[in-house]
């Protein structure tokens, strides 16, 4: 075995969203880190100091580290033997019928048993299905023939601040053995300001919850906006009256497409987990993903789409990142097809070159749809009309 002192760190997964700046944190506090990614091509990117996806203030973070030898890229799992502490961030989806792909999850996790050596832990970064990690560990051991170390301590960033948050939110710690719990804690100590300890099972859900929280207070908004317009109400307005000096409601995120890779993903997760008996969180699948059609149905009032010219603007999941990853604009974009309708996509981050640029898709369309309210969105004037669909009121329209 080559020498285990040579990283602190080994992220599986570290050229991902959680993963990057993650790695990028720790070796900015001074930590050996190596990030094993099988993708190529961001690879070499981040090796030249290039961040391969919008994360706000990482890439000058990244060129320092680079540049001062403490993170290193490599395409090769060899590298996570010579690493005191591994991290798993790679991706938990589910499959196309929701059900969460533990199986994958752990061959990947347990092809990878022979780089690791049980001197040390194991820290799951990604979010599982409940009881993932006790399996990962009985498999990993042999049923009890050996003594394996693992910890769970969930990522908890808002994508895109990661660099800020990482350094600001608490750490749930949990472990599997005293060395895991105490590794971790450590570990986690260098970045966190507070780590609160839990068992696996807590943190597992922990996590999962948060993300349904989420969910669901998105499809509540989202349902209460289709009721104010079909009682031909605007909706921001209901809200801002009923938030305005109201602490009790303050909490109603503004209503909007609930998309992206990880709210609808672990909701499902957790259906899985509870039998598919969490009929809140399947209701708000269906709300949340309705909410396309809702639009589409709306519009068909006043437009024979098979004649309309309709662009989407935002193309990202949320506002101000260039992530595209489930994306509720492309399948808004796919039911206005599907109606015959020529539809225009322009995003301010994400790049495609079937894209267009926001003033293009202005011209072009009868009809516009702000889908994210990115911020160079807000103030943009339409010209007398065209129709506006701005759920969040950002795009102004001459009267
Ligand atoms: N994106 C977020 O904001 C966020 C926040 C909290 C938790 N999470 C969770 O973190 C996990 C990772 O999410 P993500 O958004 O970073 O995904 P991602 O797809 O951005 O990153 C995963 C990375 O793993 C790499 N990878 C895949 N298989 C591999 C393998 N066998 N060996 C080495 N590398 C491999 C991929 O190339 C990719 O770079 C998921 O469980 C997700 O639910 C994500």
């Amino acid at each position: 075995m080559t020498n285990p002192a040579r990283f602190d760190l080994a992220i599986v997964g570290g050229l991902g969203h959680v993963g990057l700046p993650l790695g990028i944190t720790f070796a900015n506090k001074g930590l050996k880190v190596c990030l094993h990614d099988l993708d190529e091509k961001n690879a070499e990117l981040v090796r030249r100091g290039a961040m391969p996806f919008l994360e706000y203030d990482a890439e000058p973070v990244l060129k320092k580290v680079i540049a001062n030898g403490n993170l290193a890229v490599s395409t090769e799992p060899s590298c996570l033997s010579e690493a005191k502490t591994i991290i798993i961030a790679i991706g938990t989806p589910v499959d196309e019928y929701l059900n969460p792909k533990t199986r994958q999850f752990l061959e990947i996790i347990l092809g990878l048993k022979k780089y690791f050596n049980k001197n040390q832990t194991i820290i799951i970064r990604s979010t599982v299905y409940p009881h993932t990690c006790k399996q990962l560990l009985k498999q990993l051991n042999q049923n009890g023939k050996e003594q394996w170390h693992i910890a769970y301590c969930p990522e908890r960033i808002m994508q895109g601040h990661a660099m800020r948050e990482l350094l600001e939110l608490p750490q749930l710690v949990a472990g599997l053995s005293e060395k895991a719990i105490k590794d971790s804690t450590e570990l986690f100590s260098i970045i966190s300001p507070k780590i609160i300890p839990v068992s696996i099972g807590e943190a597992e859900l922990a996590k999962l919850f948060a993300n349904a929280w989420r969910y669901i207070q998105f499809a509540i908004t989202n349902q209460f906006y289709m009721i104010a317009h079909n009682f031909g109400a605007d909706y921001n307005k209901v809200r801002k009256a009923m938030i305005d000096g109201y602490k009790r409601a303050e909490t109603l995120p503004t209503a909007g497409f609930a998309a992206g890779p990880c709210l609808l993903k672990d909701t499902m997760q957790l259906a899985a987990y509870s039998g598919n008996s969490f009929l809140l969180g399947h209701t708000a699948m269906m709300v949340n993903e309705g909410l396309p059609h809702f639009i589409v149905e709306d519009l068909k009032k006043r437009w024979d789409l098979s004649n309309t010219k309709v662009g989407i603007l935002g193309m990202a999941f949320k506002a101000d990142i260039d992530d595209v990853r489930d994306s509720l604009s492309f399948k808004l974009g796919k039911i206005l097809r599907f109606d015959g309708a020529k539809v225009y996509y322009s995003d301010e981050y994400a790049k495609n070159p079937d894209f267009v640029t926001k003033e293009e898709l202005i011209r072009e369309s009868q009809v516009i749809i702000v889908a994210v309210p990115h911020s160079q969105y807000k103030g943009l004037v339409i010209q007398k009309g065209k129709e506006v669909l701005d759920l969040w009121g950002v795009i102004k329209q001459e009267q």
